[in-house]
């Protein structure tokens, strides 16, 4: 493998490394719908929980807010939180929801609602949310929705939500018949994360938050993938480089993004691994596998469909799978028949006039949008894996 120049490194984190914290800027479009400019910095710096409510101030937010958690993450770090609020004058009350993907819902978006109203929340109240992606989804959508739109900012505190689910503005919950059905496109104010907060992550919800990372590399940044590839221990050993990889997967998360706020086009290149990934996540009842672990899997097999099309060489659907399961992610799963896997897949929104759009590898840092025909995936899905 080839060596990580220090200068590509110098380069693109120097910033970092000079002043010990980053700031990204998610640019957006003027909105007619929302008038103003809806742009937000997302922070990454170790330590930053503890100066959450002076950067609220400095983004213009005081006054009231509600610190939005569950009872797991609001014992670790809601007193921290609360006190820097507190401390830069802001008057904080927290609402706790269950935690768990299974409370993701309406019902317990109508329980803020209640709290909320009983609290006597106006529309220059901000909304904070505290947690993982259930918690920051959630929240979000009440910011959305509560009174037309309040304020809300994020900080994140698994690894998914601190490079995926807490930037880009997508809001929701869950619905009886399918995942994330109900929601909004809101963008929040800001974007607070701590890498510090991963230390008392679980380590497999740590280790399928890397896969989310290592899809950043694969669809837009080469170079990244090598400064994965040769960090790898230091990484999941939570040394510096988890702050400079947070940092980089949110700068091209927040780039996408910014380029297509609401997914017409470019932004669906973010879904690599998912189509192939939703499927086994739902043929396994989504308790087999964490999001991560199946969109490790997905990642490694549209690589490899991107080989079986003549897409790509073999080097890069190799060095995919050796750096996802170098950090101990799945990357194949045995088991789904391939009728079924289309069957599932053809439900999925990604297809178009029956055929499967895939996010393919051309090489690392490369990826197009492509119709796959049924049949082909077929001859794919029923071959062995080449390596
Ligand atoms: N909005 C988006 O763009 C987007 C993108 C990807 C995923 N998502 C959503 O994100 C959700 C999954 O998020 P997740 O993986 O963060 O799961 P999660 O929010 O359920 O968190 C996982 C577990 O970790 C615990 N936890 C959180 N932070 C912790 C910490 N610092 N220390 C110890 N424990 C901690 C939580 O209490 C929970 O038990 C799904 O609902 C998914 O749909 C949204």
């Amino acid at each position: 493998m080839e060596p990580f120049p220090e200068a590509f490194l110098q380069k693109v984190f120097s910033k970092a490394k000079t002043e010990k914290m980053s700031t990204i800027k998610v640019e957006l479009a003027l909105s007619p719908y929302m008038p103003g400019d809806r742009s937000y910095p997302i922070t990454v710096e170790r330590g930053l929980l503890d100066s959450v409510g002076r950067r609220m101030r400095e983004a213009g937010l005081g006054g009231r807010c509600a610190v939005i958690t569950n009872p797991y993450v609001g014992s670790l770090y809601s007193k921290r939180l609360l006190d820097s609020l507190r401390g830069a004058g802001l008057d904080p009350v927290t609402i706790e929801m269950p935690d768990g993907e299974e409370y993701k819902t309406l019902s317990s978006v109508s329980l803020v609602y209640d709290r909320l109203l009983k609290e006597r929340f106006e529309r220059d109240s901000t909304i904070v949310a505290l947690g993982g992606g259930v918690v920051g989804d959630m929240a979000g959508f009440v910011a959305a929705t509560f009174l037309r739109g309040v304020p809300y900012v994020q900080v994140p505190t698994t690894l998914l939500a601190q490079v995926d689910s807490s930037v880009g503005g997508k809001t929701g919950v869950n619905h009886p018949l399918g995942k994330n059905l109900i929601g909004a496109f809101y963008q929040p104010k800001a974007v607070f994360i701590d890498p510090d907060v991963l230390n008392t992550l679980e380590k497999r919800e740590f280790i399928s938050g890397l896969g989310e990372v290592v899809k950043y590399g694969v669809i837009r940044d080469g170079e990244f993938f090598s400064f994965l590839e040769k960090n790898r221990d230091r990484l999941l050993s939570l040394k510096d480089e988890i702050t400079r990889a947070i940092e980089r997967a949110c700068a091209i998360k927040a780039e996408v993004v910014s380029m297509d706020e609401r997914e017409t086009g470019l932004r669906s290149i973010l879904n690599l691994g998912h189509t192939f990934g939703h499927a086994i996540e739902a043929i396994t009842g989504y308790t087999k596998f964490k999001h991560g672990e199946a969109v490790s899997i997905g990642m490694a097999m549209a690589a490899e469909l991107s080989f079986f099309l003549g897409l790509t060489g073999k080097d890069a659907v190799r060095r995919i799978k050796d750096l996802l399961s170098g950090f101990g992610l799945p990357v194949s799963f045995r088991g789904i028949s391939p009728p079924d896997f289309i069957e599932t897949m053809r439900f999925d929104k990604k297809v178009k006039e029956g055929k499967i759009r895939f996010v393919l590898v051309e090489d690392i840092g490369k990826v197009i949008l492509k119709d796959v025909d049924e049949g082909k995936l077929k001859g794919f899905l029923s071959g062995e894996s080449f390596l």
